[in-house]
């Protein structure tokens, strides 16, 4: 029933927590999604839109609710920094829980009594620093709200099934996870593999060994989608929880803390992409934005608004000064990344596109999705464009056996690695298009994929959770290993309390 993009998007199902033992091993993501992606998700925005407006006509009606009024607003504006890897006050606002224990200062709220609770004194400003730092104020209907519920009694009014709220402990893996996301460090010394709610950071050199897992950064993102390593020592992962939130966060890989963590539009972010000079970010959203973010503070500077359906993959062109995107609407738009104005389309619609990759010696994009045919476009046109142009049109690489999630082009712009729907991953020379090498091993569909900073190394992963690592030259299987410890391997150390 479930197709394997659908899977993609519900990457982050097999999830199961280490400590209280209660939350399913099967959690609820997928239900957002329906198992046809076309069609279904426009029906399904109609079902969200008609839900939202029951909901905001119940609210009018009913009791205050904390799950229904209260904590949508703490996920979007408040959990960045009050989360266990960055804990503002040292109050955790990823549960009720934590809202309930309170933090330095002391509890958050008194039950009853809204306007001694020093939650709302700060929301309103009363108490400084008021909150969210440094942010817009929440609106009034919020602050409103959240008082009625505090006035109401502040009873937690979670549905079982959605307390998933944050690891309270390490996360713990019965099967190998769906992997969204991978990246190598420009030293090759690393690789950052997403996994469920959290990052995996690996040692290189060490795979093979059985220990190179060296850190674990644990998220309230249920999914990553894109994981990119900067020379100043940064690590940037972007994803975010369906139907509920975006987020970027900012690591510093030497101390392992969160230094940023920015929650932006109610759903999950893809197609990560760094400037040249590292000092951008572009994202695609679920509600057809691309933003631009500063790569240090994660704040935003741009909001586009082109594309008319999700955004799946951003590149920058080779001087940062534009940007091309793609999305479900079919549409690969060159966009000016400083105005954010619309340039043209690069390239003839077909099918729905899901990835894109720049050629990094010249302003040429290779685009993928739906139609199977890895498609290569110059982003500059030599003449003016016609009706159903296709002259920016270089090449058509060879159809695939199944649909594209996932390119990647080596840094010196030689290999093209096509990923996807098939289990092979074929290699092409980019600029004759000969397939030169097949990476074979996966099981199933393959969702992410980079190569290392030599261009000689290949890493693949996707729905089997296995990460595979591959000589470019000539695909053979050099490394094939789980990147999460699975349970069972775990002996030894604590799993407190253990899984159901
Ligand atoms: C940009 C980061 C940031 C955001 C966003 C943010 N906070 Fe905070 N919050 C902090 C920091 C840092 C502190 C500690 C401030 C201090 O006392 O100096 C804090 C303190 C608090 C405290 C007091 C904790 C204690 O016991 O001292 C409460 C309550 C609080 N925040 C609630 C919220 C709520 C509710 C939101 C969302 C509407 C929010 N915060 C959003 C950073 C943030």
């Amino acid at each position: 029933m479930w197709s394997l993009r659908s899977w993609r998007r519900a990457a982050g199902t097999r999830l199961s927590r280490g400590r209280g033992g209660q939350i399913p091993a099967e959690v609820g993501a997928p239900a957002f999604w329906p198992a046809s992606a076309g069609g279904g998700i426009r029906i399904l925005a109609v079902a969200i839109v008609a839900v939202l407006c029951a909901t905001a006509i119940a609210a009018q009606e009913s009791a205050p609710s904390y799950y229904r009024d209260v904590w949508p607003v703490i996920q979007m504006r408040c959990q960045g920094c009050h989360q266990p890897a960055q804990l503002g006050g040292e109050l955790n606002l990823t549960s009720f829980d934590g809202l309930a224990a309170g933090g330095m200062s002391g509890p958050a709220f008194v039950a009853g009594k809204p306007d001694e609770s020093r939650m709302l004194q700060m929301l309103r400003g009363e108490i400084e620093p008021a909150m969210p730092m440094r942010a817009e104020p929440l609106a009034e209907a919020e602050i409103a709200a959240i008082s009625d519920w505090i006035a109401a009694g502040a009873a937690d009014d979670t549905p079982e099934e959605m307390r998933l709220g944050v690891a309270t402990g390490p996360i713990v893996y019965h099967q190998p996870p769906v992997i969204t996301a991978v990246a190598y460090s420009a030293d090759g010394e690393w690789l950052a593999v997403s996994g469920n709610r959290e990052v995996l950071l690996h040692r290189r050199s060490k795979i093979g060994s059985g220990d190179s897992l060296v850190a674990r950064f644990s998220s309230v993102s249920e999914r990553i989608q894109g994981l990119a390593f900067l020379r100043n020592g940064r690590l940037i992962a972007t994803g975010g929880t369906p139907a509920r939130f975006g987020e970027i966060q900012i690591w510093d890989v030497e101390d392992r803390k969160l230094r940023v963590s920015n929650m932006l539009c109610h759903d999950t972010l893809f197609g990560l992409a760094v400037s040249p000079d590292e000092r951008r970010l572009a994202i695609g959203c679920a509600d057809h934005t691309v933003r631009i973010h500063q790569a240090t503070s994660g704040r935003e500077l741009l909001r586009m608004n082109h594309h008319e359906n999700w955004v799946l993959g951003v590149v920058f062109g080779g001087d940062g000064r534009r940007i091309v995107s793609v999305g479900r609407d079919r549409a690969a738009k060159l966009i000016d990344a400083s105005s954010g104005a619309f340039i043209e389309n690069v390239n003839l619609l077909r099918g729905e596109l899901a990835a894109i990759v720049r050629n990094p010696r010249i302003e040429a994009v290779v685009i993928g999705g739906e139609d199977r045919v890895p498609y290569y476009y110059r982003m500059d046109r030599t003449r003016k464009m016609l009706i159903a142009d296709d002259s920016t049109l270089v090449r058509e690489f060879e159809r695939q056996d199944g649909e594209i999630f996932a390119l990647a082009v080596d840094p010196r712009g030689d290999r093209l690695a096509v990923g996807g729907a098939a289990a092979t991953v074929p290699i092409y020379d980019l600029e004759t298009g000969e397939r030169t090498a097949t990476a074979s091993g996966h099981a199933a569909g393959i969702y992410t994929m980079a190569f290392d900073p030599t261009g000689a190394e290949l890493a693949t992963a996707g729905f089997d959770g296995r990460l595979r690592l591959y000589r470019a030259g000539d695909g053979e299987l050099l490394q094939e290993f789980v990147p999460v410890p699975l349970e069972g391997e775990l002996r030894g150390e604590t799993t407190a309390g253990g899984a159901p």
